[in-house]
């Protein structure tokens, strides 16, 4: 299962990867570089392969996975959609911050598929999902050493309080951008993102902080 997700992801991260390089062959992006990491990363986690045992947690927010329609979804949103909703009692999913609010608590969480606490154990880079449920206004925030990038796999999504998200919208935070995000009214947001390190320090435990 976790090595079909793999293959899923190193799919949806090549066809952006693919997406950038044609439609702006001559642009030296910033999107492309990160893009060209993820994509060097996944096809190496497939030759070392290391999954390592997770504790599963859940958090009220899963609920919510269940009402992602994969109706006039593209075949490879609806595979990674799917496994996802089959993992998800698997999974640790977490909220990443010390004293989240109760809204929080009932409309958002996170996991992680790639990273330094596995499943999928890697060092240097994170995947995983993050799930909002709907109406949920998720509060500015930054991660001083860490690269970010959202894809976002349902519509639509607020960013920023200036752009309104449809599915397929890919955006990176570079280190210590503040972003904020606001679900829409009525459906879940899922997004996957990774985090690359540009600091010194280890991606493990890395602790979030509201602005
Ligand atoms: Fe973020």
């Amino acid at each position: 299962m976790l090595k079909n997700i793999l293959d899923e992801l190193t799919l949806l991260y090549s066809k952006e990867l693919s997406f950038v390089k044609s439609n702006f062959p001559k642009e030296d992006t910033i999107i492309l570089k990160h893009l060209k990491f993820i994509v060097g990363k996944l096809e190496k986690l497939k030759n070392q392969l290391e999954i390592i045992e997770i504790k599963s947690e859940t958090k009220p927010v899963v609920s919510y996975l269940s009402q992602i329609s994969l109706e006039n979804k593209a075949d490879d949103y609806k595979m990674i959609i799917n496994h996802l909703k089959k993992l998800k009692d698997k999974l640790f999913w977490r909220y990443g911050y010390q004293a989240p609010s109760q809204e929080m608590i009932e409309k958002y969480a996170y996991t992680e598929i790639i990273g330094p606490e596995g499943p999928i154990y890697s060092e240097e880079m994170i995947i995983g999902f993050v799930l909002l449920a709907p109406d949920f206004y998720y509060p500015k925030h930054r991660h001083s050493q860490i690269e970010e990038s959202y894809l976002f796999l349902t519509g639509k999504t607020i960013y920023n309080k200036q752009a309104i998200l449809a599915e397929r919208s890919f955006i990176l935070n570079k280190a210590g951008k503040v972003h904020e995000l606001k679900s829409d009214s009525d459906q879940a947001t899922l997004i996957l993102y990774t985090w690359i390190n540009k600091g010194a320090g280890s991606l493990k435990d890395y602790q979030l902080n509201l602005e």
